[in-house]
């Protein structure tokens, strides 16, 4: 397969068809780096439709590294509202203060100095070296993987390995516009070489793809299996207020506020339970309303009518709107 060809056509395909996004607006230099860092924290665990508005909102309010070093954590919370997985958020935090006091306020441009800051992996930091500095490297996300394994029709556990999948990504050789080129890479992944229907005839690359060849679409993913875990949820209320709790227990929404809780056993009526997907488990949540008060630390009365303009985890907003079934 020659590699300057397949280049040179994805390249080609995303100049007619890429979508226009905040972050890739026209920009210095300056706000390209801050732009990319915001998005790609963005990015790592939600769809691209749903960080648009997000992306927006916080680049308004928060406009450059100096401003995200600064800004209190309550209100930087308030911009990542309901995007989930806040960890992503709070690191996003301590990589700005970083990058103000140790490197002056400019990223640093290497695999090994952008991987020691707080929420940038391997994959966040090859993204950030093409797209905000263009640099000639590829950042394998579940978009490229998709291309690389459909390309070469890698199917077993050992093609589609991390490993091998890292080894075979130079099919996909370079440009010198290593920006566009990892973008282009995301975007024909995400338009065209989707998982379920890929939509193989508008693709650029349908003569060099050995899975068209063969009409094999079907994709194998190592897939982590996320444990079930059980809660009980109380709920406790005094006339038009409702009692949230300070998260210190829990190692997930750490310090946020939510519904007093305690881990349980699998209860036996699992069909009663609401379920959440969180980031590393299936959360099954049982609902009991308390009658009578017991001391709980860290407590706060919210008043029901101002529920919503509290920052909040999602699972506990939602568990809300379900209340009036329950009380
Ligand atoms: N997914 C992760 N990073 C992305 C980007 N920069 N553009 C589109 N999708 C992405």
């Amino acid at each position: 397969m020659n590699n300057l060809i397949l280049t040179k056509k994805i390249l080609n395909w995303y100049d007619n068809n890429k979508r226009t996004l905040p972050w890739r607006k026209k920009c210095s230099q300056k706000q390209r780096e801050y732009f990319t860092l915001v998005s790609e924290f963005m990015l790592q665990q939600t769809q691209v439709s749903t960080v648009i508005p997000y992306f927006k909102n916080f680049i308004k309010n928060i406009p450059n590294l100096d401003s995200l070093a600064k800004i209190n954590e309550k209100k930087l919370l308030k911009y990542w509202e309901g995007l989930g997985y806040y960890s992503r958020v709070k690191n996003l935090k301590k990589t700005a203060k970083i990058i103000v006091i140790k490197y002056k306020k400019k990223l640093p441009i290497t695999l090994g100095e952008l991987t020691k800051l707080p929420g940038i992996g391997e994959y966040t930091a090859n993204a950030i070296l093409a797209i905000a500095f263009n640099k000639p490297y590829i950042p394998l996300d579940g978009n490229i993987e998709r291309i690389i394994k459909r390309l070469l029709n890698l199917k077993s556990e050992a093609e589609i390995s991390k490993e091998n999948l890292i080894k075979q990504k130079k099919i996909l050789g370079t440009s010198n516009r290593s920006s566009d080129y990892a973008q282009a890479l995301m975007e024909l992944g995400a338009l065209i070489c989707k998982p379920k229907k890929p939509l193989c005839d508008k693709c650029p690359l349908i003569k060099n793809c050995k899975s068209y060849k063969k009409q094999d679409f079907e994709i194998t993913i190592k897939r982590k299996k996320k444990i079930d875990k059980f809660f009980m949820i109380k709920i406790f209320t005094r006339g038009t207020k409702i009692l949230l709790i300070k998260n210190t227990k829990f190692n997930f929404l750490k310090n946020l506020k939510i519904f007093p809780m305690e881990e349980i056993s699998k209860p036996k009526n699992l069909k009663k339970s609401l379920n959440f997907k969180m980031s590393n488990m299936n959360m099954n949540i049982n609902i009991k309303v308390m009658k009578k008060m017991s001391n709980i630390k860290n407590s706060s009365w919210i008043e029901q009518s101002k529920f919503n303009s509290y920052t909040l985890p999602t699972f506990t907003k939602k568990i809300f709107s379900l209340l009036s079934k329950y009380l």
